[in-house]
């Protein structure tokens, strides 16, 4: 257990806990902070023993972090335990009452009145009990239950927080992620929303929410344990740096087939593709920096209007959506909450729904009418890099697909630009060989404590993934803007020595951008500038710092530009000792809203 929680550590790590059924007890074992201090208290393991158990490493949301507020939590008596993954929305209410009828409570977290109201209703049978309780709570959970009576069982739920079960031989799983069991099972059911289901050594049987049986496919996972490990490296994320030419190469190469962009089982049909009036890209994070890059080029080649939105705003704004409005939803894990809820809400309003997602199974994949993965692999490190980079290659290949069809692009053009992205990987090869330029700037610059990134266009959208990646993992202020508004506010906050990050990448508007060099250098400003092999001269003769990356079709610039910025962010941070896989405060999959 304490190893699977181990690979779960990035969906939050500020305490940690597990109850495990041992000489005809619950014993339990919480501890704040990350997962060594609970392994230490634990004697990795060998403290207490037996053979069904629940886990958990926690992200405070209700109640802070401390021994009492993790998960487990326990009933009154002590007789059952409860994992939470989610918000119990109506738990102030439901802890009122269970107060009313004497029942103590230990903890300000929302998820200990659900083991105390599964006591409240238990009178034998736990999975009656939990069933009762399933039409009482209100809000999003993924729960693991244990019950000391019945210490041959768990009991799963699920509704709107992953969980998959995991068959083994005698021996069943239940976890939030696939990566927490692959060493011991590939073979998988995914709960669906409102489900239910019973774990012994010998079986798994699943029920609907009116607890009648149901029966569930199982899924072979077929990437291997070593695509979760280290590999060497010393921290995930550089080791997903280092992959991405290879992610992306999966991404794409199966997809171009003489000469043409290929998806196989895709739904979208051409007539259905011609009728399209207006594009939204929903999603949160770097998936939504994917979108900005998108909606540049998807506007571009498409000549269709595109709208990115944040998931989070998109949910509640009243969208404008009907049958003839395609919505993209991006998404790494499959899981962020309130993408989800804006998948729903498009879906609600009529919209049809294509996914690029990098979970296999995943709750918005398996919930939208159309899916593209990203094929990335698993990504471990908090802040994400390949799947941001596979994300790109998916939304580009789309974007070729669907210009094919509108007959919005020239046959010469798609023919060199599907050229150029098979080029992509070999390039982005040759940008992660010359690393060693970037780690020297970010020696130069790590101790600055704010930092500016500006560009144009797409030059613009990429400066917001670099920002936010140097501000995730270094803890460094920065912020994207684009250069065209820096007259109109930013330009008032460089004095001597801000760092000015200047992306001048994009042709079309380079001498713009030297503008803008000019003109924050003249108030004083140190300019590291990413440009083109092509612009290297012009550009070396104003910054104080130059990457280059190699010239390409400008509609495929990002994919080559990020990894600059990554690498920036991952030196910066290294030079700056911070916990570079597990950023303070941050969890690789948001599953709460
Ligand atoms: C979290 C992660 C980000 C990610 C965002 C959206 O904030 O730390 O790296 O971009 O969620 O996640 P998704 O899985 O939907 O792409």
């Amino acid at each position: 257990m304490l190893d699977g929680l181990t690979r779960l550590e990035y969906r939050g790590y500020d305490s940690a806990g597990v109850a495990i059924y041992s000489d005809g007890a619950l014993k339990v074992a919480k501890a704040k902070g990350r997962l060594q201090v609970l392994s230490d208290l634990l004697e990795a393991g060998a403290a207490i023993h037996g053979t069904v158990g629940i886990g958990h490493t926690r992200w405070a949301t209700h109640g802070a972090p401390s021994d009492i507020n993790s998960h487990p939590q326990v009933s009154r008596s002590g007789k059952i335990a409860v994992v939470h993954n989610g918000i119990i929305e109506n738990y102030s209410a439901l802890k009122q009452f269970l107060e009313s009828q004497g029942v103590p409570f230990t903890s300000e977290t929302d998820t200990e009145v659900v083991a105390q109201l599964i006591e409240y209703f238990y009178d034998g049978d736990l999975l009656q009990a939990v069933g009762r309780v399933l039409h009482r709570i209100e809000g999003a959970y993924a729960l693991g239950i244990l019950c000391s009576d019945t210490p041959d069982q768990l009991i799963a739920v699920r509704r709107d927080s992953p969980l998959i079960l995991g068959l083994g031989k005698g021996e069943n799983f239940l976890a939030s992620d696939v990566t927490a069991i692959i060493k011991h099972t590939r073979d998988v059911i995914y709960m669906d929303d409102g489900e239910l289901a019973v774990l012994t050594r010998d079986g798994v049987q699943c029920y609907n929410h009116f607890l009648q049986p149901v029966d569930k496919e199982i899924s072979h996972v077929d990437w291997e344990i070593d695509a979760a490990e280290k590999g060497g490296y010393e921290h995930f994320m550089f080791k997903e740096i280092m992959e991405q030419p290879e992610a992306v190469r999966r991404a794409i190469f199966p997809r171009i087939r003489d000469g043409e962009v290929v998806f196989e089982d895709f739904g979208l049909t051409d007539d259905y593709i011609r009728e399209i009036r207006k594009i939204y890209i929903v999603a949160c994070g770097s998936s939504y920096h994917v979108g900005m890059v998108g909606k540049y080029n998807l506007e571009r080649i498409l000549r269709i209007p595109v709208e990115v939105s944040l998931a989070s705003e998109f949910r509640y704004r009243e969208p404008i959506v009907d049958e003839r409005t395609l919505v993209l939803v991006i998404s790494q894990s499959g899981e962020t909450l309130d993408t989800m809820a804006a998948l729903r809400e498009a879906r609600r309003l009529g919209g049809k729904i294509l996914s690029i997602v990098n979970v296999v199974g995943s709750s918005i994949a398996r919930e939208s009418d159309e899916v593209l993965y990203t094929w990335a692999g698993p990504e471990i490190a908090v802040a994400t890099t390949k799947a941001y980079s596979t994300q790109l290659a998916v939304v580009d290949l789309l974007g070729l697909y669907f210009a094919r069809r509108l007959g919005t692009m020239e046959r010469a053009e798609y023919d060199q630009i599907l050229q150029e992205m098979l080029l992509l990987p070999a390039q982005m090869e040759q940008v992660l060989e010359r690393r060693e330029d970037i780690q020297y700037y970010a020696s130069q610059y790590f101790n600055h404590d704010s930092v500016f990134y500006i560009g144009r266009n797409l030059d613009y959208a990429l400066g917001l993934e670099g920002s936010l990646k140097l501000k995730e993992i270094s803890y460094i202020h920065s912020e994207a803007y684009a250069s065209g508004e820096l007259k109109h506010g930013t330009i008032s906050l460089i004095e001597d020595g801000t760092l000015v990050v200047a992306l001048a990448t994009y042709g079309r508007l380079f001498e713009k951008a030297m503008s803008n060099v000019v003109e924050v250098k003249s108030r004083g400003a140190d300019v590291l500038a990413l440009t083109t092999e092509s612009h290297r001269a012009e550009m070396a003769k104003l910054a104080n710092g130059l990457v280059t990356i190699p010239d390409t079709n400008p509609m495929l610039l990002p994919s080559l530009g990020v990894i600059p910025m990554q690498l920036y962010a991952y030196y910066v941070a290294l030079q700056r000792g911070c916990d570079i896989d597990k950023p303070r405060n941050l969890a690789k999959s948001v599953t709460v809203e």
